[in-house]
């Protein structure tokens, strides 16, 4: 019997190795037959299945396919369920390293948690491995979730950036309590340490910093942005960028190549106005601002386009409006904008921030304007207000800010166009935001 076994266990080490070869040959169609091949005559051998997974990755970086990619999670799982009978420490932690890896990438977060939780329970002194499992709970915007892990994780180890960085993350969120999620956010970002220095984390504190009055500090953690390359300037703030795009506060229309097409829609703005009011009179139709950039007042939207769709319903109740828009293709085809009403009453503060991309413009066509002397918007350093049947355009990627102190409701058609730099390639290829 015992004999049988040497035999058996030699034998897989042979065709373990000549599977390995194949992959060293460069051979992916044989070498990914003798894993398979393997896995089904020695499933009992973890170690059949974590080579299987690391052929299949290779495989699936090389032919970037997911289908490969989905083959090479399931055979690091398996390896994984072994748990108990492995001995060998860094190659188990670095197999449950990449299958989360591999699965954050495709987008499965929920099925990263036990997998977290596995390493958790083996290596429980290690607190990165807590860290882990709370960014995969923050990529997947599960922030009660990614509070109560982080406040576990700071309960052992009171000092740990990362886990500090999550708190603070998770308590901004979830209570808007800026001040209680400062000492957080400042304290780690601070510390500079792995796993603190990302663009997103200097735009939570910057905001932070700003909503508590503390400007002077906002710019120079901004500044420290700009020398690290997250940000293109102290004020233009936005994640999703593309290189090389004009980049300033305000824009000219004819500077964007629209301005033909922008100025045909202007001269309806009386017919676009009516059609609002009625909608915005009908009650219910528009939404509140979801985004909790209100610091005071009233602000509410009724979307026409988004992400480069129509929204039909709305359209066919604002169909003068939306045929007038189908002759602005830059438009209502952005995929990285929207097209909507935007109606903001008296009293109304929007704190400064910034647009997610560089790759639009906003253009603002005003329906119905306030007392100008007491409305203004802020981009950058420079301030505008807005006169019926006027159109402006701005770069909302710039920190910009609203103050409407007037006395009248202010109703404006915001359209957000591709950024005119954009190739019609890339218009076609960039993820819709
Ligand atoms: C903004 O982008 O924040 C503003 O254009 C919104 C608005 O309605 O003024
Ligand atoms: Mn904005």
């Amino acid at each position: 019997k015992a004999d049988e076994n040497a035999d058996g266990d030699d034998l897989f080490e042979q065709e373990l190795r000549k599977a390995n070869a194949e992959m060293i040959n460069e051979n992916p169609a044989k070498a990914l037959g003798a894993f398979n091949k393997l896995t089904h005559t020695y499933a009992h051998e973890p170690l059949a299945h974590l080579r299987r997974a690391q052929a299949l990755e290779q495989l699936a970086d090389k032919q970037r396919s997911n289908r490969l990619l989905h083959e090479s999670i399931k055979s690091y799982k398996r390896y994984l369920a072994f748990d108990e009978l492995i001995a060998n420490e860094s190659e188990f932690r670095a197999a449950g390293e990449r299958c989360i890896e591999h699965l954050r990438f495709l987008g499965y977060l929920q099925q990263t948690v036990a997998i977290h939780e596995l390493l958790i329970e083996r290596y429980p002194e290690e607190s990165v491995l807590r860290n882990q499992l709370s960014l995969s709970y923050l990529m997947a915007n599960n922030f009660v979730r990614l509070q109560q892990v982080a406040a576990e994780t700071l309960q052992r180890w009171p000092n740990d950036a990362v886990a500090q960085l999550h708190f603070g993350l998770a308590i901004k969120h979830l209570s808007g309590d800026y001040a209680r999620a400062l000492p957080y956010l400042a304290y780690a970002i601070n510390s500079q340490e792995v796993g603190t220095q990302e663009a997103y984390f200097y735009v939570v504190l910057g905001e932070t910093l700003q909503r508590l009055g503390r400007h002077k500090e906002a710019l120079q953690l901004h500044q420290r942005g700009v020398h690290k390359q997250f940000f293109a300037s102290v004020y233009q703030r936005s994640l999703y960028n593309e290189p090389g795009l004009r980049a300033q506060p305000f824009w000219q229309p004819a500077e964007t190549g629209y301005g033909q097409q922008l100025e045909q829609l202007q001269q309806s703005w009386r017919a676009i106005r009516r059609e609002a009011l009625s909608l915005l009179n009908a009650r219910g139709n528009f939404q509140p601002e979801a985004e909790q950039l209100r610091d005071t007042g009233n602000w509410q939207q009724f979307e026409l386009f988004a992400q480069g769709r129509r929204q039909h319903a709305n359209c066919q109740r604002a169909p003068l409006t939306c045929a007038l828009l189908d002759q602005l293709p830059a438009s209502t085809g952005c995929q990285r904008g929207q097209v909507k009403f935007s109606a903001m009453q008296a009293h109304t503060h929007v704190w400064p921030h910034c647009g997610p991309t560089n790759c639009r413009l906003r253009a603002h066509l005003t329906l119905v304007a306030p007392e100008p002397q007491l409305t203004s918007l802020r981009v950058a350093d420079q301030q505008r207000t807005w006169r019926e049947g006027d159109l402006f355009i701005f770069d909302d990627s710039f920190e910009h800010e609203v103050w409407h102190n007037g006395t009248q409701l202010r109703l404006v058609l915001i359209l957000d166009l591709w950024h005119p730099d954009l190739s019609a390639a890339q218009r076609r290829s960039l993820s819709p935001i």
